[in-house]
Parts: C-alpha cells; sequence; structure tokens
C-alpha cells in the first residue's frame, strides 16, 4: 500500500560538493519497506519543479521511524531540494516500487556514483539474515566517495575508482571481486556500468537483478513515461520495477 505524508527533515549532512544525505521522520509508524523501494517527494510548489522526484530508500530506521535519503544534485529540483534545512517538512508518496528481494548465500551488490544509495539497506537485510554480502563500489574519484563508513559495518567492502586514487584502478568490472564466483548479483548505478554487469552474469549463468533509473513523471504507473522493453512487453518502472531481472531486459 502506498502512502503520502509529511516527513520531518531530522538530518541534513552535505557529503561532498554535490551530495547530501537527509534523515526523514515520519509522524507514524512506518510501513513495511522493501530495500530498492523509493520515495516520490515534492521538491516545492513552485510550477517549475511541479513534478515529484524519484528517490531511493536509502535507510530505514523502524525505532525512530525515519528514512535516509542520498541525493545528489543534478538538476533544477534537486538542487530546490539542496536548499531544505532541519526542522521543515517534505511530501513523500512511498514506499513505490517492487525492490530487491535478498536471495542468494553470497551475494555481491554492486553499486555505481548515486547507485550506491539502495544497496546500504539491502547489505543491512542481507546481514539480518546472517549473510554478510561482499559489496564493490564504484566511483570517479576519492573525492566522489559518499557513506562508505556505513558500509563497511554491513559488508565486506570492495573499492573501485577510475583515477586510481584509492581501492583498485579501473571499472567495476575490472575488480578482483566482480570476477571472483557469486550467487546472486544486485546492481543500481549507471545503464553502461549494469548493462556490462549483466552481459557478465548472464554469461556465467549467475542469476542478476539490476534497479533502472530510468525518466520517472508520477512514480504510480499513470503517465507510462517510464516505460522499459522487457522480454515480456514494455513495463513501467515505477510500478513493474525499478528492479528487474536482468535475464527479461531488453537494453
Ligand atoms: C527509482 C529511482 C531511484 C532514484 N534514486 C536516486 C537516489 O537515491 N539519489 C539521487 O540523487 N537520484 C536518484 N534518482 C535520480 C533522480 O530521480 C534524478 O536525479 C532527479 O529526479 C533529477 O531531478 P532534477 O530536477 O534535479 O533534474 P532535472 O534533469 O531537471 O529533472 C527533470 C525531470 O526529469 C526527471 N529526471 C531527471 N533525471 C532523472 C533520473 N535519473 N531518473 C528519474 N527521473 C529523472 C525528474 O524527475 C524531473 O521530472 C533515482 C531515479 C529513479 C528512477
Ligand atoms: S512514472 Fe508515470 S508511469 Fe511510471
Amino acid at each position: 500500500m502506498k502512502h503520502c505524508d509529511n516527513f520531518l527533515v531530522s538530518e541534513k549532512k552535505f557529503l561532498n560538493t554535490s551530495f547530501f544525505k537527509l534523515k526523514l521522520k515520519s509522524k507514524k509508524a512506518l510501513p513495511e519497506i522493501n530495500p530498492g523501494q523509493f520515495v516520490e517527494i515534492q521538491v516545492n510548489s513552485d510550477s517549475k519543479v511541479l513534478l515529484r522526484r524519484p528517490i531511493s530508500i536509502n535507510d530505514v530506521d523502524y525505532t525512530t521511524n525515519e528514512v535516509s535519503l542520498i541525493i545528489q544534485t543534478v538538476g533544477q529540483g534537486t538542487k530546490e531540494l539542496a536548499k531544505i534545512s532541519e526542522g521543515e517538512e517534505l511530501s513523500l508518496i512511498y514506499p513505490l516500487g517492487n525492490g530487491f528481494e535478498t536471495k542468494g548465500e553470497n551475494p555481491l551488490l554492486i553499486g555505481g556514483g548515486v547507485g550506491i544509495a539502495p544497496l546500504l539497506y539491502l547489505a543491512k537485510q542481507f546481514c539480518a539474515k546472517g549473510i554478510k554480502p561482499d559489496v564493490l563500489l564504484g566511483f570517479r574519484s576519492k573525492e566522489q566517495m559518499i557513506a562508505l563508513d556505513e558500509f563497511e559495518k554491513y559488508s565486506n567492502l570492495y573499492i573501485s575508482t577510475q583515477d586510481g586514487s584509492i581501492g583498485e584502478k579501473g571499472l567495476v568490472t575490472e575488480n578482483k571481486i566482480f570476477l571472483a564466483s557469486h550467487d546472486v548479483i544486485y546492481t543500481c548505478g549507471p545503464t553502461p556500468m549494469m548493462k556490462a554487469i549483466a552481459e557478465h552474469a548472464l554469461k556465467n549463468n549467475t542469476e542478476c537483478f539490476a534497479s533502472l533509473e530510468n525518466k520517472m513523471a508520477c512514480g504510480i504507473g499513470a503517465c507510462l513515461c517510464c516505460v522499459q522493453n522487457t522480454t515480456q512487453g514494455h513495463k513501467c518502472t515505477c510500478t513493474e520495477g525499478p528492479v528487474f531481472n536482468v535475464k527479461d531486459i531488453i537494453w
């Protein structure tokens, strides 16, 4: 069931020059939220940013009824959101999309850029099942890295940077942990990265799930602007995704 509620901005923290993290507190008990689900966040009442923006749920704390979001400022809506202050309120429609299942005994979670956001809660859910997952995060450089301390708590963490400023130099698909054996791969990040991971997984008969970030407007299956071509026809990324088994995706 979807909810539309106002949340209090209980914490706001800039992680570097383009990323910030919000902790948002609900006035009521949170419903069950799956890793990989997202919120549609209302920016403000300005007609230039009328459409809500889809943002992944980075973490959930049922004891305090807080959800965390990590947001990268890219355009007008996210720049407006970066101006919000602690104590103000934001309207969220949530939890949206299907989210990730926690399948596998030896999973590998791979995130690139802001695509790392939903993988923290996924790693936590694996830990709750007694499985500490391997997590591989890719960034352009050390300056772009975010949220590593939290991932360290819930995973065996591996890093790739394109300039080699930290971790292994190169793409995530060149990292030694990517080439090791895993029974399921979960990924979220830039499309070329996910496509390369999907090709590798299909070639090696490894089950693989990708969270797509198609452009969205309504977030509830009404406008059809987020459709993804799949082997079973066109699917709405907002309601039937954003997580798809890569064997079904026609990239
Ligand atoms: C399921 C999902 C989860 C996401 N999770 C995160 C996250 O955790 N953190 C984060 O920083 N970003 C995330 N994104 C991307 C984020 O939604 C866009 O960066 C944001 O909407 C851009 O808005 P803007 O007004 O700043 O940019 P503009 O380019 O000005 O946006 C114009 C319009 O296009 C839409 N749009 C633009 N880029 C995207 C995009 N990549 N995906 C979907 N819609 C887009 C916007 O919603 C808006 O309606 C996610 C996207 C999806 C689909
Ligand atoms: S965003 Fe409108 S149908 Fe998916």
